[in-house]
């Protein structure tokens, strides 16, 4: 391995990146990607001074233990004049053209993007740093967190990039991103985020940049504020310029002289707005010469030589006729309005979470109130305002109760959660919850066995707790409304299917507190089995990849409670029968750590390290108790010594071959 070929694979990372990110057109596998990662990771260990400051590894840095330093903009960040009239775009493109002497000037049209607004200044073509926008003048140094976001170059790509180039966008999160989130937030007792745009601008004040890489943020480029102008006439070449740095840009752009090409766009985009998988607030008209929006020049806020045509945000109004409380899985009391139902952006409302106390007592939501609904593209409909003047005057303010609605234990409020709990575990919704979420989909996966039949079942006391399921017989079910022999049959059928569930979905069904798809999959892949895992202490826990402290007491707490455990032993006897993946079971390799060193005659490291993993297997760069087999070529290194020394077992070129 030489250099020129470590920096080599750098660049190779990052066009993959970028094709999965940017271009969304990947041209290999996630596996691949990761083998590729990996041996960069290794080289990097071997010849740490090699690192290079735009390699792949080096996007999630250390937390910051200062605060973020306040930096002065090299020119101010300004901000776009908004309209949601169509006169008053009128109004623009006619003071454009009487400011241009009469001639009419060409415009870029493009999205407004419904983010935080940043520079990233690059250097030589190198990442340097990247700023908020703040007050325009001055904002905060947020280049760890603008780090990870990996559609950013951590080196652009052209041969003479120029000394400083600063480029000016919008950092996002995606709807997707942001619900997740903002689920993960309430299920954990946290404030929820208004809006995708306030998520972004809080994730850039996240003082740990691992923090920030899992909120999965997104950024777009419209401007550029210093670079080769000389280069460069229009605003459209600004867009052509800086995808060809391997910038992401936005999508959508279009050119056009006249003003009705404006409306056409706009209307064009309007429709689009519901199908992006982000938010806009709107289309924004740039005049597209660079020396015409010099000419027309700008105020200390506000270019003269663009502006914003907001898109109203569809709203209804309704009365809210009562609020009623849900009892989640973890206890959780939220209060629901019911609503007078509405239509708002092509959809009839009639519910909307009303989150948590703090948010009702915020906006002052009462029964009986005349509110103003919003609903924004793919985003939850969602109670913007109450219309005060319309309020009766009986109306007294609301309360969260204070008692559980289903069982009548007293809630509490754990300090820094804004969520109430009920804390009794025998709690019948918090149990009808935990487990219709045992049989859904997501978990278990048992078919037949909906949200009414599930109530029925309680209700007649066949159902108390999950491992009942297993328990249930045909009279049983043949007692229920609308059963027939038939009807018994596939649900029994369903339930005999779902004893062969995996590993990983059965840990996601025991509902343990912060354990997700994700890190059901992470356990289930580091567990011999269920008994394997209850076994775990919180250290061993912690050592498993992706398992943070947090997680990690929940389950071992999870695995304490006697319940718990009786439960699944009850299961397990009832013939429920959790199986590792396929893939993972068949060989021994899987779950084992390797190490490799030496040059093999057979197959490059790639291959190796792609026929280990594809076993199941781990690769890891250096030797360490945790290893399990040192894969051995040729003139092996200091590696060997180092596995002698910790008894680890040394596998030939040959015996890996028989094994595969
Ligand atoms: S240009 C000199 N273009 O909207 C003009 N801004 O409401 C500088 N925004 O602060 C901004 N999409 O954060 C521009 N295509 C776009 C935009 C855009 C979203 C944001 C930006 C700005 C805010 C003003």
């Amino acid at each position: 391995m030489t250099r020129d070929e470590y920096i080599k694979l750098c660049h190779e990372l990052w066009e993959h990146n970028k094709r999965y990110y940017i271009e969304c057109s990947p041209l290999i596998s996630d596996f691949e990607f990761d083998c590729l990662m990996q041996k960069l990771i290794q080289i990097e260990e071997t010849y740490p001074h090699w690192i290079e400051k735009f390699s792949p590894t080096q996007r999630v840095g250390e937390s910051l233990t200062d605060g973020f330093k306040s930096v002065a903009h090299n020119s101010p960040m300004l901000s776009l004049p908004n309209t949601y009239s169509d006169e008053e775009i009128s109004d623009f493109t006619k003071r454009a053209e009487k400011n241009l002497d009469g001639a009419k000037p060409e415009y870029c049209l493009e999205l407004k993007m419904d983010g935080t607004a940043i520079s990233v200044i690059y250097e030589r073509g190198y990442f340097s740093h990247a700023v908020t926008r703040g007050n325009g003048l001055m904002g905060d140094d947020v280049t760890l967190n603008i780090k990870t976001i990996n559609e950013i170059p951590l080196k652009l790509s052209i041969e003479n990039p120029p000394e400083i180039l600063e480029v000016r966008g919008e950092v996002f999160l995606e709807l997707k991103n942001f619900e997740k989130l903002n689920k993960g937030r309430d299920d954990d007792g946290l404030p929820i985020w208004a809006n995708p745009r306030n998520a972004a601008a809080g994730s850039l004040k996240l003082i740990n940049p691992k923090e920030a890489a899992a909120r999965h943020l997104k950024v777009v480029f419209y401007a550029m504020a210093q670079g080769p102008f000389d280069q460069i006439q229009t605003q459209y070449e600004v867009h052509q310029y800086l995808k060809l740095l391997g910038l992401p840009t936005l999508c959508e752009i279009a050119l056009c002289k006249e003003e009705k090409e404006i409306w056409t766009f706009r209307d064009r985009i309007r429709k689009l707005r519901e199908k992006l998988p982000f938010e806009i607030d709107g289309v924004v008209i740039k005049v597209n010469n660079l020396s015409s929006q010099s000419q027309m020049g700008a105020t200390s806020k506000i270019p003269r030589w663009a502006t914003a045509y907001k898109f109203a945000p569809e709203q209804g109004i309704t009365q809210i006729r009562e609020i009623i409380i849900n009892v989640g899985r973890t206890g959780a009391l939220t209060p629901v309005a019911i609503l007078e139902p509405v239509k708002v952006a092509g959809s009839t409302i009639s519910r909307v979470t009303l989150h948590n106390q703090d948010e009702i007592e915020r906006k002052d939501i009462r029964i009986g109130d005349t509110v103003i609904i919003e609903k924004g593209g793919d985003v939850i409909p969602k109670v913007v305002s109450v219309i005060l003047k319309e309020r009766a005057d009986h109306c007294a303010p609301w309360k969260i109760p204070t008692h559980c609605p289903s069982c009548e234990s007293r809630v509490v409020k754990q300090e820094g959660e804004v969520a109430s709990r009920c804390p009794n575990e025998e709690c019948p919704e918090k149990i009808y919850r935990h487990l219709t979420f045992f049989v859904s989909k997501e978990a278990i996966d048992i078919d037949h066995l909906g949200l009414k039949v599930m109530k029925q079942l309680m209700d007649k006391k066949y159902i108390q707790r999950p491992s009942d399921i297993y328990r249930l017989t045909e009279k049983e079910l043949l007692s229920l409304e609308g059963f027939k022999a038939k009807s018994a049959q596939k649900l029994l059928e369903s339930i005999e299917k779902s004893k062969r569930v995996t590993l990983s979905r059965f840990i996601m069904a025991l509902d343990i507190r912060y354990v997700g798809k994700t890190t059901a999959d992470d356990l289930a892949f580091h567990a011999k089995d269920i008994w394997d895992l209850t076994q775990k202490s919180i250290q061993e826990l912690i050592e498993i990849e992706g398992i943070g402290e947090k997680v990690a007491v929940s389950i071992y707490e999870h695995f304490q409670d006697d319940f718990n455990i009786g439960e699944i032993k009850a299961m397990l006897e009832l013939g429920l029968n959790p199986q590792k993946a396929k893939k993972v079971l068949e060989h021994f390799y899987n779950g084992k750590v390797f190490v490799l060193t030496g040059s093999l005659l057979g197959y490059t490291r790639d291959e190796a390290a792609s026929l280990i993993k594809e076993r199941g297997g781990k690769i890891s760069s250096s030797v360490s108790k945790k290893t399990d087999f040192l894969l051995t070529g040729e003139s092996p290194g200091s590696k060997y010594d180092k596995a002698q020394k910790l008894n680890v077992a040394i596998l030939s070129e040959d015996q890996f071959a028989n094994d595969l």
